[in-house]
């Protein structure tokens, strides 16, 4: 049993956490970047990397003291575990300088940790369940759309991968479009529950009979053809909804829409379960917060995971979480550590 610091750091979100034996939260500190980004409607790397380096000795400290320890005494930590791959850049270089200079000055091992990969680990988190493997996995956020073969927890292939847009990136485009709001996932979601999910036959996008990837731009564009329809001249699409819409025909929109990739998602895994006869289903990653997605596999084919809420967004509990695993494992990393953008084993189909 360890207790290991983990750290996050791979796009907006800067975040540490102190985790015991895999499992056990002690603490889960992350500071958000939503109102730097809102605006832009969408995240800005830039904007990012700096925020993570004003951010992070803060979250650090918080998350030390939030789990009983002083802020600078990691006697009691017995690795730092990272967030190294996939991400933005200059947002993964802050955290992987951080969690190599606290491994250098404090001698403790470094754990290097896929990011997809911990999203698929944050159901173990906080849970007494071991899902039996091999499981389909499934990240489903706003960078990541993929399905993974899950052998066992160290060994982790992608099977199936967005072409185009991710979902949740589908999800925070149609919220622009619908004037909702960034991030547009729950609200959409929250509109979605009033509304008629067969009101608007949106696209389901299905890449052809055995396919695993996925295509969410198609969808997009059909609910911008259908939002738009036919404005007046100089007429934005905010004043023409503003005149053409009323309340439930929003909320139709974003029903239709939720089906629309709420179907295509179940269909990949039922696909991917065919293909890998797994035993259970792995979803993390920011959508899998969705109501509608954990309703609909609520009696599904074989036991489903989801994280709780808060780990379904990126937080850095679920890379110490799955740290642990290495570190029993022995997989440790040294100071050669890169920050990588792409995610591991992306070439194994
Ligand atoms: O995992 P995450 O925090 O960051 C990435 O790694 O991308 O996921 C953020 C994404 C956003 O696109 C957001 O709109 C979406 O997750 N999201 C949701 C919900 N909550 C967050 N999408 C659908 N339904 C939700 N309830
Ligand atoms: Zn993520």
């Amino acid at each position: 049993m360890a207790i290991i610091l983990g750290l996050e750091s791979t796009c907006d979100e800067t975040a540490a956490a102190v985790v015991v034996d895999g499992r056990r939260v002690l603490s889960n500190a992350i500071a958000t970047q939503f109102e730097l980004h809102a605006k832009y409607r969408g995240v800005v790397p830039e904007i990012a990397s700096r925020a993570h380096i004003e951010n992070l000795l803060p979250v650090i400290t918080e998350a030390m003291t939030s789990a009983g320890l002083a802020a600078n005494d990691f006697s009691k930590i017995d690795a730092i575990a990272v967030a190294h791959r996939p991400g933005l850049i200059g947002s993964l270089l802050i955290g992987v300088t951080a969690a190599k200079t606290l491994a250098w000055t404090t001698g403790k091992p470094l754990i290097g940790v896929d990011h997809v990969h911990a999203h698929l680990y944050s159901v173990l988190l906080d849970r007494d369940c071991w899902p039996e493997l091999p499981a389909v996995g499934l990240v489903c956020s706003g960078g990541h759309t993929a399905l993974y073969h899950v052998r066992d927890w160290l060994d982790v292939r992608m099977i199936g991968s967005t072409i185009d847009d991710a979902v949740g990136e589908a999800y925070d485009k149609v919220s622009a479009i619908l004037d909702l709001g960034y991030p547009g996932g729950p609200a959409i979601d929250r509109l979605a529950q009033y509304g008629d999910p067969k009101a608007v036959a949106f696209p389901r996008t299905l890449l052809g009979r055995s396919s695993l990837d996925f295509s969410f731009s198609g969808l997009k564009t059909s609910v911008l053809y259908h939002v738009r329809g036919v404005p007046k001249k100089g007429q934005s699409v905010k004043a023409m909804m503003d005149e053409q819409w009323d309340e439930g025909e929003l909320h139709n929109v974003c029903a239709s829409f939720q089906a629309a990739c709420i179907d295509v998602i179940i269909e990949k895994i039922k696909r991917a379960l065919r293909l890998t006869e797994a035993k259970s289903v792995l979803i993390g990653g920011g959508v899998s917060a969705n109501r509608g997605l954990r309703a609909a596999l609520a009696d599904f084919q074989v036991p489903t995971y989801f994280p709780e809420l808060r780990y379904c967004t990126d937080n850095a509990a679920m890379s110490a979480g799955l740290a642990e695993i290495y570190f029993q494992a022995g997989r440790m990393s040294d100071l050669s550590l890169d920050a990588i953008t792409s995610s591991q084993f992306s070439e194994e189909v």
